[in-house]
């Protein structure tokens, strides 16, 4: 049994119910469409976040599943209707991707995600940094069990994400059944060698100051990727400076529009 409370500490009843409606209800509502158009097979969106807090990395997809918020437990909700939906009816396929840590935009600097308000990811944040919107970049706790003491995680640029959700259909078509499967390189990154990769890949330094512990953060979280090489035929191809140079050539077009 996974489900340990609707929302974790800190986060409000709001937040909680506005991710269920959005996600599972938001779910649910397409399930209920799709069955009525006789359309069966779905490359669903999840997230690394249905791992919780992990035993161990590199996290496989065998690993229990659990969350330590409401963000986490709407798309565990959503992995339990859709791995039920299939359980009940085997015309269902569904794709569940785990996604790890999507970050980076389009090369021609034309799409991308702008966050509204101040940025909770990291990599919005330092792109903003790096334009002069913060001072410096609030580094969340530096006395984590990791390489230098900061957040570690699996960045992966959002083209190669892209790429696996082809690579998932076509797994789909060939075997004709679903598949959980992590999307992540398989390196774990630090909060700081992410900025200082950044600074390579830019030339713009980052300023920064450490404060406590965000609430709900693990110390460490990076993907098992044979399951997405051996099934899906698929890797994650471009570096971090690769994800780096296209989130600040991003933030750029953004500032031009
Ligand atoms: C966050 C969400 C997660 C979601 C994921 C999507 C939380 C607690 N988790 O995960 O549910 O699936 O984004 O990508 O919000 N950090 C800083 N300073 C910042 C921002 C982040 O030091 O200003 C650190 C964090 O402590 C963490 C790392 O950077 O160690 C990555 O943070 P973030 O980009 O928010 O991703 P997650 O915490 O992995």
């Amino acid at each position: 049994m996974h489900f340990t409370g609707l929302k974790s500490v800190g986060e409000s009843w709001q937040q909680a119910a506005q991710y269920l409606d959005n996600n599972v209800g938001g779910t649910a509502c397409l399930v209920a469409a799709m069955e009525r158009a006789s359309v069966q097979r779905l490359v669903f969106s999840s997230s690394a976040t249905v791992y919780g807090q992990p035993d161990a990395v590199p996290i496989s997809e065998s690993a229990p599943l659990r969350t330590t918020n409401s963000y986490g437990r709407s798309k565990l909700l959503c992995e339990d209707i859709l791995r039920e939906l299939q359980m009940a009816d085997s015309r269902w396929q569904v794709a569940l991707l785990r996604y790890f840590n999507p970050v980076g935009a389009h090369t021609s600097g034309l799409i991308g995600e702008k966050p509204t308000g101040v940025p909770n990811n990291l990599m919005p944040y330092i792109t903003q940094v790096a334009a002069g919107q913060h001072p410096f970049l609030r580094v969340f706790g530096d006395d984590y069990p990791t390489v230098d003491g900061t957040g570690v995680r699996d960045y992966i640029h959002v083209m190669d994400l892209a790429k696996g959700h082809l690579a998932a259909l076509h797994y789909l078509e060939r075997e004709g059944k679903g598949i959980a499967v992590n999307l992540g390189t398989g390196s774990g990154v630090s909060v700081l060698q992410l900025a200082a990769a950044f600074t390579q890949a830019t030339g713009i330094a980052i300023a920064h100051q450490i404060l406590a512990r965000r609430q709900g953060d693990v110390a460490s979280c990076y993907a098992a990727t044979d399951l997405a090489l051996n099934a899906l035929a698929w890797r994650a191809q471009l570096s971090i400076e690769a994800m780096c140079a296209d989130a600040w050539r991003w933030e750029q077009s953004v500032r031009n529009l």
